[in-house]
């Protein structure tokens, strides 16, 4: 997402973090929902509607629904979207690799993480994808440490994904800081410089979120002001991690053990790459 950059990081507390995981967890509990249920004949839209009530009953707002006018509660980002799919009323079919992206505001605090997904079978070349863009974001969590730059993180995941596996590293959207809002300092791009940028310091959350194409970097967004799509055609993947800068070793505030167990429980779910 880009959003204008002031300079200012907001470093939270103890009782915050906790507060945050909280956030970050309904996140993940939401995403475990979709794990269980997803399968091909689903259409997105359905998986909004899911999404939307499990957040209400749990007593908290949808971050996304109309934040700079987004219209719905998750992005669904289905094959050669990269980000900030529109949920639709087509079917899921086997073969289709889907991100569901997805935000709330618990007590305040935002939490705000993302899952690729597969349906099925999926050429090698695809599994793969998937497989390395996990990688590379523990890849960058692992440098989300005191006395870090934001360039370590960002080059880790570059390393990993573009020089390591010729992928294309999305250019034009980062991560970012979270908080009270969705989107705080300092901007956290997938590519960079070892040793560039501002420095990390204790209790900063950041919202880390490799985009990586198969094929080329380049991407567009389509008429509707949102979608954004592989210039190529190509698939990409996109997963996101809520991340509390520590000293010697990140704490992560989401949780994917939950998802990939569900995952793992739903025979529609290709989880080959990591069983
Ligand atoms: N995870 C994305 C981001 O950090 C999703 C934002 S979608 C929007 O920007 F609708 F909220 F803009
Ligand atoms: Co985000």
């Amino acid at each position: 997402m880009s959003f204008r950059p002031n300079g200012m990081m907001i470093y939270k507390t103890e009782a915050e973090i906790a507060l945050m995981k909280e956030s970050a967890t309904l996140v993940s509990k939401t995403l475990t929902e979709v794990a269980k249920v997803l399968k091909p004949g689903m259409t997105t839209i359905q998986i909004d509607t899911l999404c939307a009530k499990f957040v209400k009953d749990h007593k908290a707002i949808p971050s996304f629904l109309h934040y700079r006018g987004y219209p719905f509660t998750v992005c669904a980002s289905v094959n050669d979207v990269v980000v900030h799919g529109f949920p639709n009323n087509s079917e899921l079919k086997d073969g289709d690799i889907v991100s569901i992206d997805m935000g709330v505001i618990l007590n305040g605090w935002h939490g705000d993480h993302a899952y690729t997904f597969i349906l099925g079978e999926v050429e090698k070349e695809v599994l793969d994808l998937v497989r390395v863009t996990k990688e590379s974001l523990y890849k960058g969590i692992e440098k989300a440490t005191v006395n870090n730059r934001v360039g370590d993180i960002a080059f880790a995941i570059q390393e990993h994904t573009e020089r390591k596996h010729g992928y294309g590293v999305v250019r034009e959207l980062v991560g970012h800081g979270l908080g009270r809002s969705l989107h705080e300092d300092p901007q956290m791009p997938n590519y960079g410089k070892r040793g560039s940028g501002p420095k990390l310091k204790e209790n900063l959350v950041l919202a880390i979120e490799p985009m990586i194409n198969l094929g080329k970097k380049e991407v567009y967004t389509e008429d509707d002001g949102w979608t954004v799509r592989t210039a190529d055609g190509k698939p990409s993947v996109h997963f996101e991690h809520d991340v509390c800068v520590k000293k010697g070793k990140a704490l992560i505030l989401s949780d994917y053990s939950i998802i990939e167990a569900a995952e793992k429980a739903n025979a529609n779910l290709n989880t080959s790459y990591y069983n």
